[in-house]
Protein backbone atom coordinates (compact mmCIF):
# COMPACT_ATOMS: atom_id res chain seq x y z
CA UNK A 1 0.00 0.00 0.00
CA UNK A 2 1.33 3.41 -1.21
CA UNK A 3 1.21 6.20 1.30
CA UNK A 4 -0.15 9.62 0.48
CA UNK A 5 3.39 11.43 -0.38
CA UNK A 6 3.85 9.18 -2.61
CA UNK A 7 0.27 8.68 -4.27
CA UNK A 8 0.49 12.73 -4.75
CA UNK A 9 4.04 12.77 -6.23
CA UNK A 10 3.35 10.09 -8.62
CA UNK A 11 -0.22 11.58 -9.73
CA UNK A 12 2.22 15.26 -10.38
CA UNK A 13 4.75 12.69 -12.75
CA UNK A 14 1.26 11.65 -14.40
CA UNK A 15 0.07 15.29 -15.00
CA UNK A 16 3.41 16.45 -16.41
CA UNK A 17 3.41 13.52 -18.59
CA UNK A 18 -0.20 14.45 -19.80
CA UNK A 19 0.91 17.85 -20.39
CA UNK A 20 3.79 17.08 -22.48
CA UNK A 21 1.96 14.10 -24.19
CA UNK A 22 -0.28 17.32 -25.22
CA UNK A 23 2.29 19.59 -26.56
CA UNK A 24 3.81 16.30 -28.77
CA UNK A 25 0.20 15.91 -30.32
CA UNK A 26 0.12 19.74 -31.65
CA UNK A 27 2.82 18.52 -34.06
CA UNK A 28 2.40 15.52 -36.12
CA UNK A 29 6.35 14.95 -35.58
CA UNK A 30 5.86 14.55 -32.40
CA UNK A 31 2.27 13.06 -32.62
CA UNK A 32 3.95 9.94 -31.72
CA UNK A 33 6.06 10.22 -28.82
CA UNK A 34 3.19 12.54 -27.15
CA UNK A 35 0.92 9.27 -27.82
CA UNK A 36 3.74 7.31 -25.84
CA UNK A 37 4.22 9.97 -22.83
CA UNK A 38 0.19 9.93 -22.57
CA UNK A 39 0.13 6.07 -21.89
CA UNK A 40 3.11 6.25 -19.89
CA UNK A 41 1.11 8.73 -17.94
CA UNK A 42 -2.32 6.79 -17.53
CA UNK A 43 -0.26 3.88 -16.56
CA UNK A 44 1.40 4.97 -13.94
CA UNK A 45 -1.61 6.85 -12.94
CA UNK A 46 -3.41 3.42 -13.04
CA UNK A 47 -0.80 1.62 -11.13
CA UNK A 48 -0.72 4.11 -8.13
CA UNK A 49 -4.48 4.27 -7.64
CA UNK A 50 -4.54 0.72 -7.37
CA UNK A 51 -2.04 0.58 -5.11
CA UNK A 52 -3.32 3.52 -2.85
CA UNK A 53 -4.88 3.03 0.02
CA UNK A 54 -8.78 4.24 -1.33
CA UNK A 55 -8.80 0.79 -2.95
CA UNK A 56 -9.68 -2.01 -0.83
CA UNK A 57 -11.67 -4.58 -2.91
CA UNK A 58 -8.86 -5.89 -5.52
CA UNK A 59 -10.92 -8.74 -6.68
CA UNK A 60 -13.72 -6.79 -7.74
CA UNK A 61 -11.12 -4.63 -9.39
CA UNK A 62 -9.30 -7.08 -11.53
CA UNK A 63 -12.47 -9.03 -12.97
CA UNK A 64 -13.68 -5.51 -14.20
CA UNK A 65 -10.32 -4.25 -15.50
CA UNK A 66 -10.06 -7.29 -17.44
CA UNK A 67 -13.39 -7.27 -18.56
CA UNK A 68 -13.02 -3.71 -19.55
CA UNK A 69 -9.35 -4.44 -20.84
CA UNK A 70 -10.70 -7.17 -23.25
CA UNK A 71 -13.43 -5.33 -24.42
CA UNK A 72 -11.16 -2.26 -25.15
CA UNK A 73 -8.79 -4.44 -26.90
CA UNK A 74 -11.22 -6.36 -29.41
CA UNK A 75 -13.03 -2.94 -30.45
CA UNK A 76 -9.73 -1.37 -31.10
CA UNK A 77 -7.88 -4.06 -32.41
CA UNK A 78 -11.04 -4.43 -35.21
CA UNK A 79 -11.89 -0.74 -35.98
CA UNK A 80 -11.22 0.65 -39.01
CA UNK A 81 -9.71 4.32 -39.76
CA UNK A 82 -12.99 5.34 -41.02
CA UNK A 83 -14.52 4.48 -37.99
CA UNK A 84 -12.66 6.20 -35.32
CA UNK A 85 -14.80 9.31 -35.08
CA UNK A 86 -17.23 6.74 -34.45
CA UNK A 87 -14.91 5.33 -31.50
CA UNK A 88 -14.07 8.34 -30.24
CA UNK A 89 -18.35 9.84 -29.74
CA UNK A 90 -19.04 6.47 -27.64
CA UNK A 91 -16.19 6.79 -25.80
CA UNK A 92 -16.81 10.26 -24.76
CA UNK A 93 -20.21 8.66 -23.69
CA UNK A 94 -18.76 6.26 -21.66
CA UNK A 95 -16.98 9.13 -19.77
CA UNK A 96 -20.16 11.07 -19.33
CA UNK A 97 -22.16 7.78 -18.15
CA UNK A 98 -19.33 7.13 -15.56
CA UNK A 99 -20.33 11.11 -13.74
CA UNK A 100 -23.81 10.29 -13.78
CA UNK A 101 -23.10 6.84 -12.17
CA UNK A 102 -19.89 8.08 -9.73
CA UNK A 103 -22.34 10.88 -9.09
CA UNK A 104 -25.55 9.17 -7.65
CA UNK A 105 -23.67 6.51 -5.86
CA UNK A 106 -21.70 9.37 -3.90
CA UNK A 107 -25.01 10.59 -3.04
CA UNK A 108 -26.32 7.38 -1.92
CA UNK A 109 -23.07 5.87 0.17
CA UNK A 110 -23.94 6.42 3.60
CA UNK A 111 -20.93 6.65 5.02
CA UNK A 112 -19.98 9.98 3.07
CA UNK A 113 -20.93 12.54 6.21
CA UNK A 114 -20.77 16.37 5.41
CA UNK A 115 -21.56 19.44 7.12
CA UNK A 116 -22.15 23.18 6.85
CA UNK A 117 -20.27 24.84 3.35
CA UNK A 118 -18.74 21.52 3.47
CA UNK A 119 -22.17 19.83 2.75
CA UNK A 120 -22.97 22.49 0.13
CA UNK A 121 -19.83 21.94 -1.94
CA UNK A 122 -20.18 18.45 -1.84
CA UNK A 123 -23.95 18.77 -3.40
CA UNK A 124 -22.94 21.26 -6.12
CA UNK A 125 -19.92 18.83 -7.41
CA UNK A 126 -22.70 15.84 -7.63
CA UNK A 127 -25.21 17.79 -8.98
CA UNK A 128 -23.07 19.36 -11.76
CA UNK A 129 -21.13 16.64 -12.38
CA UNK A 130 -24.59 14.49 -13.08
CA UNK A 131 -25.66 17.14 -15.23
CA UNK A 132 -22.84 17.48 -17.43
CA UNK A 133 -22.37 13.62 -17.12
CA UNK A 134 -25.62 12.91 -18.76
CA UNK A 135 -25.38 15.98 -21.16
CA UNK A 136 -22.44 14.01 -22.69
CA UNK A 137 -23.63 10.68 -22.67
CA UNK A 138 -26.54 11.34 -24.81
CA UNK A 139 -25.26 13.42 -26.89
CA UNK A 140 -22.26 11.06 -27.40
CA UNK A 141 -24.39 8.55 -28.36
CA UNK A 142 -26.43 10.47 -30.97
CA UNK A 143 -23.08 11.51 -32.58
CA UNK A 144 -22.08 8.32 -32.88
CA UNK A 145 -25.24 7.26 -34.47
CA UNK A 146 -24.97 9.84 -37.08
CA UNK A 147 -21.49 8.98 -37.78
CA UNK A 148 -21.99 5.71 -38.31
CA UNK A 149 -25.21 6.73 -39.94
CA UNK A 150 -27.67 4.87 -37.41
CA UNK A 151 -29.24 7.99 -37.16
CA UNK A 152 -30.15 10.62 -39.95
CA UNK A 153 -27.45 13.37 -40.40
CA UNK A 154 -30.30 16.11 -41.36
CA UNK A 155 -30.87 18.18 -38.22
CA UNK A 156 -34.31 17.85 -35.94
CA UNK A 157 -35.74 21.33 -35.80
CA UNK A 158 -38.95 20.93 -33.61
CA UNK A 159 -40.96 23.96 -33.91
CA UNK A 160 -39.94 25.94 -30.53
CA UNK A 161 -37.10 23.92 -29.72
CA UNK A 162 -34.99 26.84 -27.92
CA UNK A 163 -37.85 27.19 -25.84
CA UNK A 164 -38.22 23.48 -25.46
CA UNK A 165 -33.89 24.01 -24.15
CA UNK A 166 -34.62 26.85 -22.25
CA UNK A 167 -37.52 24.89 -20.04
CA UNK A 168 -35.65 22.48 -19.55
CA UNK A 169 -32.44 24.53 -18.36
CA UNK A 170 -34.75 26.05 -15.74
CA UNK A 171 -36.43 22.91 -14.67
CA UNK A 172 -32.71 21.92 -13.62
CA UNK A 173 -32.04 25.39 -11.87
CA UNK A 174 -34.82 24.44 -9.89
CA UNK A 175 -34.39 21.16 -9.35
CA UNK A 176 -30.75 22.09 -8.05
CA UNK A 177 -31.92 24.34 -5.27
CA UNK A 178 -34.86 21.44 -4.27
CA UNK A 179 -31.42 19.44 -4.03
CA UNK A 180 -29.44 21.85 -2.23
CA UNK A 181 -31.95 22.49 0.42
CA UNK A 182 -33.81 18.92 1.14
CA UNK A 183 -31.86 16.32 3.34
CA UNK A 184 -32.90 13.52 1.17
CA UNK A 185 -33.82 14.72 -2.65
CA UNK A 186 -32.96 11.94 -4.60
CA UNK A 187 -35.87 12.30 -6.41
CA UNK A 188 -34.61 15.89 -7.77
CA UNK A 189 -31.22 14.30 -8.70
CA UNK A 190 -33.19 12.16 -10.85
CA UNK A 191 -35.35 13.79 -12.46
CA UNK A 192 -32.55 16.39 -13.22
CA UNK A 193 -30.45 13.13 -14.62
CA UNK A 194 -33.33 12.31 -17.39
CA UNK A 195 -33.81 15.77 -18.21
CA UNK A 196 -30.55 16.09 -18.99
CA UNK A 197 -30.43 13.08 -20.78
CA UNK A 198 -33.10 14.26 -23.02
CA UNK A 199 -31.53 17.58 -23.50
CA UNK A 200 -27.81 16.32 -24.43
CA UNK A 201 -29.98 14.25 -26.83
CA UNK A 202 -31.96 17.11 -28.40
CA UNK A 203 -29.02 19.70 -28.81
CA UNK A 204 -26.94 17.16 -30.65
CA UNK A 205 -29.73 15.86 -33.03
CA UNK A 206 -30.48 19.61 -33.73
CA UNK A 207 -26.83 20.40 -35.47
CA UNK A 208 -26.95 19.31 -39.16
CA UNK A 209 -24.03 16.91 -40.78
CA UNK A 210 -21.57 19.71 -41.53
CA UNK A 211 -21.48 21.16 -38.36
CA UNK A 212 -20.46 17.76 -36.38
CA UNK A 213 -16.39 18.01 -36.38
CA UNK A 214 -17.83 21.06 -34.17
CA UNK A 215 -20.46 19.23 -31.96
CA UNK A 216 -17.16 15.88 -31.73
CA UNK A 217 -14.89 18.30 -30.50
CA UNK A 218 -17.61 19.81 -27.64
CA UNK A 219 -18.12 16.58 -26.62
CA UNK A 220 -15.19 15.88 -26.33
CA UNK A 221 -14.61 19.23 -23.83
CA UNK A 222 -17.85 18.08 -22.04
CA UNK A 223 -16.22 14.71 -21.02
CA UNK A 224 -13.53 16.77 -19.78
CA UNK A 225 -15.18 18.55 -17.45
CA UNK A 226 -17.50 15.54 -16.59
CA UNK A 227 -14.11 13.45 -15.95
CA UNK A 228 -13.21 16.43 -13.68
CA UNK A 229 -16.40 17.10 -11.94
CA UNK A 230 -16.23 12.77 -11.31
CA UNK A 231 -12.46 14.09 -9.38
CA UNK A 232 -14.05 16.41 -7.11
CA UNK A 233 -17.02 13.82 -6.33
CA UNK A 234 -14.00 11.26 -5.58
CA UNK A 235 -11.18 13.66 -4.37
CA UNK A 236 -9.02 12.23 -6.68
CA UNK A 237 -6.67 15.27 -7.77
CA UNK A 238 -5.15 13.77 -10.97
CA UNK A 239 -8.95 13.17 -12.54
CA UNK A 240 -9.79 17.05 -11.63
CA UNK A 241 -6.45 17.75 -13.54
CA UNK A 242 -6.65 15.20 -16.20
CA UNK A 243 -10.46 16.10 -16.92
CA UNK A 244 -9.43 20.07 -16.74
CA UNK A 245 -7.00 19.58 -19.41
CA UNK A 246 -9.11 16.99 -21.57
CA UNK A 247 -11.82 19.90 -21.25
CA UNK A 248 -10.14 23.15 -22.38
CA UNK A 249 -8.25 21.30 -24.97
CA UNK A 250 -11.53 20.36 -26.45
CA UNK A 251 -12.83 23.82 -25.63
CA UNK A 252 -9.63 25.33 -27.34
CA UNK A 253 -10.19 23.09 -30.79
CA UNK A 254 -14.10 23.19 -30.85
CA UNK A 255 -13.25 27.08 -31.16
CA UNK A 256 -10.63 26.52 -33.56
CA UNK A 257 -13.46 24.40 -35.68
CA UNK A 258 -15.81 27.05 -35.44
CA UNK A 259 -13.14 29.87 -36.90
CA UNK A 260 -12.04 27.38 -39.59
CA UNK A 261 -15.89 26.98 -40.68
CA UNK A 262 -16.68 30.46 -39.80
CA UNK A 263 -19.24 29.24 -37.29
CA UNK A 264 -20.97 30.99 -34.44
CA UNK A 265 -20.08 28.93 -31.20
CA UNK A 266 -23.39 29.41 -29.69
CA UNK A 267 -25.21 28.95 -32.57
CA UNK A 268 -23.78 26.16 -33.28
CA UNK A 269 -24.13 25.11 -29.64
CA UNK A 270 -27.97 26.11 -29.90
CA UNK A 271 -28.45 24.02 -32.99
CA UNK A 272 -30.41 24.45 -35.97
CA UNK A 273 -27.17 24.98 -38.31
CA UNK A 274 -27.11 22.92 -41.12
CA UNK A 275 -30.89 23.31 -41.88
CA UNK A 276 -31.96 25.69 -44.03
CA UNK A 277 -34.65 28.30 -43.28
CA UNK A 278 -36.48 29.10 -46.25
CA UNK A 279 -36.13 24.80 -47.28
CA UNK A 280 -34.62 26.16 -50.40
CA UNK A 281 -31.53 25.41 -50.21
CA UNK A 282 -30.56 25.87 -53.83
CA UNK A 283 -28.39 22.98 -54.47
CA UNK A 284 -29.99 21.57 -57.23
CA UNK A 285 -26.39 21.70 -59.26
CA UNK A 286 -27.32 20.74 -62.97
CA UNK A 287 -25.56 20.97 -66.18
CA UNK A 288 -22.90 18.57 -68.04
CA UNK A 289 -20.40 16.80 -66.37
CA UNK A 290 -16.97 15.86 -68.25
CA UNK A 291 -15.52 12.86 -67.45
CA UNK A 292 -11.41 11.54 -67.97
CA UNK A 293 -9.63 8.44 -67.73
CA UNK A 294 -6.87 7.64 -66.19
CA UNK A 295 -4.60 7.89 -68.98
CA UNK A 296 -5.73 11.54 -70.10
CA UNK A 297 -5.07 12.50 -65.97
CA UNK A 298 -1.58 10.91 -66.21
CA UNK A 299 -0.77 12.79 -68.77
CA UNK A 300 -2.57 16.15 -67.71
CA UNK A 301 -0.42 15.27 -64.53
CA UNK A 302 2.54 14.80 -66.44
CA UNK A 303 2.67 17.89 -68.46
CA UNK A 304 2.06 20.14 -65.13
CA UNK A 305 4.64 21.98 -63.48
CA UNK A 306 2.48 23.00 -60.24
CA UNK A 307 -0.07 20.02 -58.58
CA UNK A 308 -2.22 20.69 -55.92
CA UNK A 309 -3.88 17.31 -54.04
CA UNK A 310 -6.69 17.56 -51.98
CA UNK A 311 -7.97 14.69 -50.24
CA UNK A 312 -11.22 14.41 -48.56
CA UNK A 313 -12.96 11.10 -46.79
CA UNK A 314 -12.99 9.11 -49.76
CA UNK A 315 -9.43 8.61 -49.56
CA UNK A 316 -9.49 6.96 -46.37
CA UNK A 317 -12.55 4.97 -47.17
CA UNK A 318 -10.44 3.37 -50.15
CA UNK A 319 -7.09 3.73 -48.34
CA UNK A 320 -5.48 5.49 -51.20
CA UNK A 321 -3.17 7.69 -49.30
CA UNK A 322 -0.38 4.53 -49.99
CA UNK A 323 -0.93 5.13 -53.94
CA UNK A 324 -1.52 9.31 -53.32
CA UNK A 325 2.22 9.08 -51.56
CA UNK A 326 3.53 6.99 -55.13
CA UNK A 327 1.91 9.42 -57.30
CA UNK A 328 3.65 12.27 -55.50
CA UNK A 329 7.06 10.65 -55.93
CA UNK A 330 6.44 9.66 -59.45
CA UNK A 331 5.46 13.02 -60.61
CA UNK A 332 8.36 14.83 -58.41
CA UNK A 333 11.20 12.56 -60.13
CA UNK A 334 9.70 14.44 -63.21
CA UNK A 335 9.92 17.88 -62.05
CA UNK A 336 6.64 18.50 -60.78
CA UNK A 337 6.16 20.46 -57.75
CA UNK A 338 3.58 18.23 -55.76
CA UNK A 339 1.57 20.00 -52.98
CA UNK A 340 -1.20 19.63 -50.80
CA UNK A 341 -4.11 20.77 -49.45
CA UNK A 342 -5.62 20.48 -46.43
CA UNK A 343 -9.16 21.64 -45.33
CA UNK A 344 -9.64 21.85 -41.35
CA UNK A 345 -12.41 18.98 -41.51
CA UNK A 346 -11.51 17.20 -44.28
CA UNK A 347 -12.61 13.59 -43.74
CA UNK A 348 -14.20 12.63 -40.40
CA UNK A 349 -11.71 13.68 -37.28
CA UNK A 350 -9.71 16.58 -36.57
CA UNK A 351 -6.49 15.85 -38.57
CA UNK A 352 -7.44 12.69 -40.48
CA UNK A 353 -5.75 13.53 -43.42
CA UNK A 354 -2.65 14.36 -42.04
CA UNK A 355 -2.39 11.18 -40.31
CA UNK A 356 -3.27 9.32 -43.31
CA UNK A 357 -0.51 10.94 -45.46
CA UNK A 358 2.24 10.63 -42.88
CA UNK A 359 0.97 6.79 -42.61
CA UNK A 360 2.02 6.70 -46.27
CA UNK A 361 5.04 8.84 -45.48
CA UNK A 362 4.29 12.31 -47.40
CA UNK A 363 7.26 14.74 -46.45
CA UNK A 364 5.09 17.14 -44.31
CA UNK A 365 6.51 20.53 -45.99
CA UNK A 366 4.44 19.49 -48.92
CA UNK A 367 1.14 19.45 -46.67
CA UNK A 368 -0.25 22.35 -46.35
CA UNK A 369 -3.57 24.11 -44.09
CA UNK A 370 -6.45 25.63 -46.36
CA UNK A 371 -5.40 28.96 -45.42
CA UNK A 372 -1.59 28.59 -46.66
CA UNK A 373 -2.10 27.33 -50.23
CA UNK A 374 -5.52 28.90 -51.18
CA UNK A 375 -4.17 31.67 -53.05
CA UNK A 376 -1.83 29.52 -54.84
CA UNK A 377 -4.58 27.59 -56.77
CA UNK A 378 -5.52 30.20 -59.72
CA UNK A 379 -1.68 29.70 -60.43
CA UNK A 380 -1.97 25.88 -60.36
CA UNK A 381 -2.07 23.41 -63.20
CA UNK A 382 -3.91 20.65 -62.39
CA UNK A 383 -5.67 20.48 -58.89
CA UNK A 384 -6.33 17.00 -58.35
CA UNK A 385 -9.61 16.16 -55.64
CA UNK A 386 -9.37 12.87 -54.07
CA UNK A 387 -12.09 11.55 -52.27
CA UNK A 388 -13.66 14.79 -51.27
CA UNK A 389 -16.45 16.86 -51.51
CA UNK A 390 -18.24 19.20 -48.99
CA UNK A 391 -14.36 21.25 -48.60
CA UNK A 392 -14.55 21.76 -52.18
CA UNK A 393 -17.69 23.02 -52.96
CA UNK A 394 -18.28 26.43 -54.65
CA UNK A 395 -21.96 27.28 -52.84
CA UNK A 396 -20.81 27.35 -49.47
CA UNK A 397 -19.40 30.77 -51.06
CA UNK A 398 -21.84 31.48 -53.59
CA UNK A 399 -24.97 30.28 -52.84
CA UNK A 400 -26.29 32.06 -49.15
CA UNK A 401 -29.25 29.43 -48.66
CA UNK A 402 -27.02 26.09 -48.85
CA UNK A 403 -26.50 23.99 -45.51
CA UNK A 404 -22.85 24.90 -46.20
CA UNK A 405 -22.99 28.93 -46.55
CA UNK A 406 -19.91 30.65 -45.25
CA UNK A 407 -18.03 27.48 -45.04
CA UNK A 408 -14.56 28.32 -45.96
CA UNK A 409 -13.62 25.90 -48.65
CA UNK A 410 -11.11 25.23 -51.29
CA UNK A 411 -11.29 27.15 -53.93
CA UNK A 412 -10.13 24.64 -56.42
CA UNK A 413 -12.11 25.38 -59.31
CA UNK A 414 -9.82 28.52 -59.36
CA UNK A 415 -6.49 25.75 -60.98
CA UNK A 416 -6.42 25.30 -64.59
CA UNK A 417 -7.93 22.73 -64.40
CA UNK A 418 -9.75 20.68 -61.55
CA UNK A 419 -9.43 16.30 -61.58
CA UNK A 420 -12.15 15.19 -59.44
CA UNK A 421 -11.72 11.31 -58.58
CA UNK A 422 -14.99 10.17 -56.92
CA UNK A 423 -17.14 6.66 -57.49
CA UNK A 424 -20.15 9.04 -58.88
CA UNK A 425 -22.15 12.05 -58.35
CA UNK A 426 -23.24 11.79 -54.63
CA UNK A 427 -23.15 13.93 -52.48
CA UNK A 428 -20.47 14.03 -49.27
CA UNK A 429 -21.39 13.87 -45.78
CA UNK A 430 -23.33 17.52 -45.92
CA UNK A 431 -25.84 15.84 -48.42
CA UNK A 432 -25.63 19.09 -50.30
CA UNK A 433 -24.78 18.87 -54.48
CA UNK A 434 -21.77 19.87 -55.59
CA UNK A 435 -21.49 22.67 -58.84
CA UNK A 436 -17.90 22.03 -59.26
CA UNK A 437 -18.79 18.72 -61.08
CA UNK A 438 -20.72 21.08 -63.66
CA UNK A 439 -17.45 23.49 -64.17
CA UNK A 440 -16.24 23.92 -67.46
CA UNK A 441 -12.71 23.01 -66.30
CA UNK A 442 -13.27 20.40 -64.10
CA UNK A 443 -13.07 16.57 -65.19
CA UNK A 444 -14.53 13.91 -63.20
CA UNK A 445 -12.16 10.65 -63.16
CA UNK A 446 -15.02 8.18 -61.48
CA UNK A 447 -13.67 5.18 -60.09
CA UNK A 448 -12.70 4.00 -56.40
CA UNK A 449 -9.73 6.34 -55.66
CA UNK A 450 -7.31 3.42 -55.10
CA UNK A 451 -8.04 1.68 -57.82
CA UNK A 452 -8.29 4.82 -60.19
CA UNK A 453 -5.07 6.16 -58.91
CA UNK A 454 -3.28 2.84 -59.77
CA UNK A 455 -3.88 3.19 -63.05
CA UNK A 456 -3.10 6.84 -62.85
CA UNK A 457 0.14 5.68 -61.80
CA UNK A 458 0.80 3.08 -63.84
CA UNK A 459 0.09 5.50 -67.15
CA UNK A 460 2.87 8.11 -66.22
P1 LIG B 1 -17.35 14.26 -47.93
O1 LIG B 1 -17.98 15.57 -48.20
O2 LIG B 1 -18.01 13.32 -46.99
O3 LIG B 1 -17.18 13.56 -49.37
C1 LIG B 1 -16.47 12.38 -49.51
C2 LIG B 1 -16.64 11.89 -50.94
O4 LIG B 1 -15.79 10.77 -51.09
C3 LIG B 1 -18.04 11.40 -51.24
O5 LIG B 1 -18.78 12.34 -51.99
C4 LIG B 1 -17.84 10.08 -51.99
O6 LIG B 1 -18.40 10.16 -53.30
C5 LIG B 1 -16.33 9.94 -52.09
N1 LIG B 1 -15.90 8.58 -51.84
C6 LIG B 1 -16.33 7.72 -50.90
N2 LIG B 1 -15.72 6.55 -51.02
C7 LIG B 1 -14.86 6.67 -52.07
C8 LIG B 1 -13.93 5.78 -52.69
N3 LIG B 1 -13.76 4.51 -52.27
N4 LIG B 1 -13.22 6.23 -53.74
C9 LIG B 1 -13.39 7.50 -54.20
N5 LIG B 1 -14.25 8.37 -53.65
C10 LIG B 1 -14.97 7.95 -52.58
O7 LIG B 1 -15.85 14.41 -47.41
P2 LIG B 1 -14.95 15.71 -47.28
O8 LIG B 1 -14.96 16.48 -48.54
O9 LIG B 1 -13.66 15.21 -46.72
O10 LIG B 1 -15.69 16.61 -46.21
C11 LIG B 1 -15.80 16.21 -44.85
C12 LIG B 1 -17.25 16.32 -44.39
O11 LIG B 1 -17.40 15.57 -43.19
C13 LIG B 1 -17.65 17.75 -44.07
O12 LIG B 1 -19.02 17.95 -44.34
C14 LIG B 1 -17.40 17.84 -42.56
O13 LIG B 1 -18.13 18.83 -41.92
C15 LIG B 1 -17.85 16.44 -42.15
N6 LIG B 1 -17.28 15.98 -40.87
C16 LIG B 1 -15.98 16.23 -40.61
C17 LIG B 1 -15.45 15.85 -39.39
C18 LIG B 1 -14.01 16.21 -39.13
S1 LIG B 1 -13.58 16.67 -37.67
N7 LIG B 1 -13.14 16.18 -40.09
C19 LIG B 1 -16.23 15.17 -38.44
C20 LIG B 1 -17.57 14.88 -38.76
C21 LIG B 1 -18.09 15.31 -40.00
P3 LIG B 1 -18.81 8.82 -54.07
O14 LIG B 1 -19.74 8.08 -53.20
O15 LIG B 1 -19.41 9.30 -55.36
O16 LIG B 1 -17.54 8.05 -54.33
Amino acid sequence: MLSNGVVTAAYIVASVLFIISLGGLSNQESARRGNWYGMAGMALAIVVTILSNQVSNYMVLIIMMLIGGAIGMRVASKVGMTQMPELVAILHSFVGLAAVLVGIATYADPSAHFEGVEKSIHNVEIFLGVFIGAITFTGSVIAYGKLCGKVTGKPLTLPGRHFFNLVIVLVCIWLGSVFMHEDNATAALLGMTILAFIFGAHLVLAIGGADMPVVISMLNSYSGWAAAATGFMLGNDLLIVTGALVGSSGAILSYIMCRAMNRNFISVIAGGFGATSSGDSGDAATGETLSTTPEDTAQLLGDAQEVIIVPGYGMAVAHAQHQVSELTRKLKDKGVNVRFGIHPVAGRMPGHMNVLLAEAKVPYDIVLEMDEINDDIPKTDVVMVIGANDIVNPSALENPNSPIAGMPVLEVWNAKTCIVCKRSMATGYAGVENPLFFKENTRMLFGDAKDSLKSVIEAI
